[in-house]
């Protein structure tokens, strides 16, 4: 079953051909990341407007790299939730249009489950796989398994029995990791999308104690950051985190102007005495708290659910630190880890189509009345 997917939610206008929710033909993205580093954060008027000028042409280059006329596609699957109301619009009404034109079924996908379903994405095979069953194929994630969902308006850890059945473990309480990441890096003057700055921050602090043959963990830890463990649950609650680095980020301005010097930023001088950039100092505890909370949660959740398969899922899977740590908790547990490539982990329509495919692929389709729904969250079952 080959499958024309269209991700429109925030600020990336995305559409991939995919056959049998797994095996990418194409796959077009347009960031606005430019656009909106300019104001330190997404504009909503303005990426909606954005997603208008770019849905066209991210369609039509789409369609030519997979090289294939509109009649070997068998369905239409757009973006409806969760997201932007504007940018949801223009993405779930071009995908309604061509559905219509061309009389095929068309089904609307739920971003945040699209995000797990990045991790049955791969780019071979595209051309021999015949089968448009939606039951096991080699490589995919096996069921049961714990995802932990973590991009910039979400953080989730979903325990996931079998296809389309979530489970919610637990939740952030306020802010979501990749927005603790946005808002972080706006403190430290980073810039926009704070993930990727602070991780190549991060990075750099580190490369310099690689190079002065110290270790890792002086860069890890040389700010005593607050981490929300909030023992007994899976939740998560990174605004401590974010107010006590807004804290150590003035402590250093009025260290720099000679007023009263706090613990941290005596910390942060001594390093700084030492060669070592703050904001780079700063960047790899603050990404280590993070990792931290996030990796022995998901890592308890996956024993207590008994499963042998962890996925990852959403923007902040990309984080390098992540993934190593995850691996570092789950492997002496004999637990498999999986994530998306790089690409595949932040907003695209590869993962929208593969989403599609499995829904479709059991009989489901929706009308063309469906509207967008910003706040739509995964359809959890109860405990
Ligand atoms: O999933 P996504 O593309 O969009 C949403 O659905 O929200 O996630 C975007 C988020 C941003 O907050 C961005 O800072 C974060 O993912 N992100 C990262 C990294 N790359 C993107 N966070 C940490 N490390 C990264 N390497
Ligand atoms: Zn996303």
């Amino acid at each position: 079953m080959l499958v024309l997917g269209i991700e429109s939610s925030c600020d990336e206008t995305g559409a991939a051909l995919v056959k049998d929710g797994r095996y990418i033909l194409s796959n077009s993205v347009a960031s606005q990341i430019e656009i909106h580093n300019r104001y330190g954060g997404v504009v909503p008027e303005v990426a909606s407007r954005q997603q208008l000028a770019t849905i066209i042409p991210v369609l039509e280059i789409a369609l030519e790299q997979a090289g294939c006329s509109w009649e070997k596609i068998d369905a239409v699957a757009a973006t409806y939730g969760p997201g932007l109301a504007g940018s949801l619009l223009i993405g779930l009404t071009v995908g309604k249009t061509l559905a219509l034109a061309h009389n095929l079924p068309f089904l609307g996908v739920n971003h945040l489950e699209a995000h797990i379903y990045a991790n049955w994405l791969r780019k071979e095979g595209a051309l021999t796989s015949s089968s448009a069953h939606w039951s096991y194929q080699e490589g995919d994630p096996i069921f049961p398994l714990v995802c932990l969902i973590v991009s910039g308006a979400h953080s989730e850890l979903v325990f996931v029995p079998e296809h389309g059945h979530y489970q919610l473990l637990g939740r952030t309480r306020d802010d979501a990791a990749g927005e603790a990441f946005d808002k972080v890096a706006r403190i430290l003057g980073l810039g926009y999308p704070g993930g990727p700055a602070i991780q190549k921050a991060a990075q750099q602090a580190e490369e310099e104690l690689l190079w002065q043959q110290k270790p890792l963990t002086q860069a890890r830890n040389s700010y005593r950051l607050p981490r929300a463990w909030l023992r007994g649950c899976y939740d998560f609650s990174f605004s401590g985190l974010k107010t006590a680095m807004l804290h150590l980020a003035e402590g250093a301005t009025e260290n720099n102007n000679g007023k009263q010097v706090s613990h941290y930023t005596r910390m942060g001088a001594q390093a700084a005495q030492q060669g070592m950039p703050n904001v780079a100092l700063l960047a790899s505890s603050f990404q280590e708290a993070i990792v931290d909370v996030l990796a022995v949660k998901t890592r308890l959740a996956a024993q207590e659910y008994g499963v042998k398969q962890v996925v990852l899922a959403g923007g902040v899977a990309a984080n390098t630190s992540l993934r190593a740590r995850l691996e570092q908790e789950l492997s002496p547990l004999h637990i498999h880890l999986s994530f998306p490539p790089v690409s595949f982990c932040t907003d695209n329509a590869a993962m929208i189509a593969s989403a599609a495919f499995f829904h479709l692929s059991r009989g489901e389709q929706h009308g063309l009345d469906l509207d967008v729904q910003p706040g739509l969250s995964l359809p959890f079952i109860k405990r």
